[in-house]
């Protein structure tokens, strides 16, 4: 046998790092001891500014009577640009900061992270840094990261996104960029910063939960460190993504729904991810949707495309997801966990399919910031032939795509990015 053979189609497991983490709530109030015991004087806090809310002004607050010195980048924009990424790292350099703190949802921390790659090698474009370990100086400044949302798991991932705005404007690319040198010094998981996150982000932040947990316990990486958090943090979605989204002051749901967050990053760390997320990058470079809510109608077209090389995967999630399963075979109970995942995205209330999506939800920053300069003429969702075609050549190129459950081809893989664009949801339901 030769060797590439051997080394299809993933023999070789890796576990990459997590930082250490502080979770539950009045956990944000440790911030400033614990900048300070890490050795931070002048930090440059990284976020989206969080308008309609008072959590950063309240964390400025506290790191200054600390006896911190805060400089704020504001701007990072949602689906982070590069450009966000080189400003930050300029007014770093400017001010000579030595530190990091990110505020905020996958958006803030990971232009964070870009920005800590890209001053640890003297401000090189963060661009250069996509692909997977690409960085050469593993020794970045410190960072901690607050989450505000419960979806992405940046916090505690060795993943970050960036959309590359160099590339051909008709034909923008965002990429993920997976570094171990990437990984934050400290997460921070307060539900009590999660209070004010708004219902419809809440939701899609869920089903961005939903993904992390349901890709790596399907994947084709297989990695057995991943499997038992990968259910558990579906078991917490399922139980407690309603209560947070319409009930937004319950502490028990926001607390699960931080800890299904914190649980599903570790799952997919090392277990890798799927075509949920390569669909959910293509539309967002497309069309700068949000993360969660491309997440959510990619998943169940994904989970009806990978169900025949994974019944029994599928199975355990329906158990988990609060199906009884008793005298099903696998294949009735992986339908009810795809049965299950829409009751739950249409209980939650997100739309079913992109042409669905209003406009005023996308092609500007969510967070009331107006356009954003890469998209300010942003078409509606079309979904027409040379849209799907499009993506689907941008999910063929995302480094999520090789540990989908279900090899992917051009052939395989457009029908599903059709229906996301244009199929009905009851289409999957047998
Ligand atoms: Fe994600």
């Amino acid at each position: 046998m030769k060797v590439e053979e051997l080394l299809k189609p993933f023999p070789i497991k890796e576990f990459h790092p997590f930082p250490r983490a502080m979770l539950g709530p009045g956990a944000w109030e440790l911030l400033g001891p614990e900048a300070k015991k890490l050795g931070f004087n002048r930090v440059l806090v990284m976020t989206s500014g969080l308008r309609g809310s008072d959590t950063v002004e309240k964390i400025v607050g506290s790191l200054r009577y600390h006896g911190l010195e805060v400089v704020a980048y504001d701007k990072v924009e949602s689906n982070p640009k590069d450009y966000n990424v080189m400003d930050a790292v300029a007014l770093y350099q400017e001010n000579q900061c030595d530190s990091f703190i990110s505020i905020g949802g996958g958006s803030s921390h990971d232009a964070c992270k870009g920005a800590r790659i890209s001053v640890a090698h003297d401000g090189r474009s963060v661009n250069e840094f996509e692909g997977f370990n690409k960085s050469e100086n593993p020794k970045n400044p410190p960072h901690i990261a607050v989450s505000t949302t419960a979806g992405t798991g940046s916090e505690t991932s060795w993943a970050y996104v960036i959309t590359d705005t160099t590339t051909d404007p008709e034909k923008p690319h965002k990429y993920v960029a997976f570094d171990d040198a990437s990984v934050a010094t400290l997460a921070v998981d307060d539900p009590t910063l999660y209070y004010d996150c708004p219902v419809d982000y809440t939701a899609q932040c869920g089903f961005d939960v939903l993904a992390h947990a349901s890709e790596p316990y399907v994947s084709r990486l297989n990695f057995p460190p991943s499997l038992g958090n990968a259910l558990y943090a579906i078991r917490l979605t399922a139980e407690n993504l309603r209560q947070a989204t319409w009930n937004p002051q319950d502490l028990p749901g926001r607390e699960g729904m931080m800890y299904a967050q914190y649980i599903a990053a570790q799952a997919f760390n090392s277990g890798g991810l799927g075509i949920i997320h390569s669909i959910s990058h293509a539309v967002s470079a497309f069309y700068d949707t949000h993360h969660g809510l491309n997440n959510a109608i990619a998943l169940p077209r994904v989970w009806a495309f990978n169900m025949p090389v994974a019944y029994r995967r599928f199975a355990d999630i329906a158990q988990v997801m609060g199906v009884d399963t008793h005298g099903m075979t696998d294949v009735q109970a992986a339908e009810a966990a795809l049965a299950a995942a829409i009751r739950l995205l249409r209980d939650v209330g997100i739309p079913e399919k992109f042409t669905d999506v209003k406009q005023d939800t996308y092609s500007k920053n969510r967070l009331g910031m107006g356009p954003t300069k890469l998209y300010e003429n942003s078409p509606v969702i079309r979904g027409d032939g040379e849209d799907i075609d499009r993506i689907t050549n941008h999910v063929l190129g995302d480094a999520c795509t090789p540990g989908n459950a279900k090899e992917c081809t051009f052939q395989t893989v457009r029908p599903v990015v059709d229906h996301c664009l244009n199929g009905d949801l009851d289409d999957l339901l047998s």
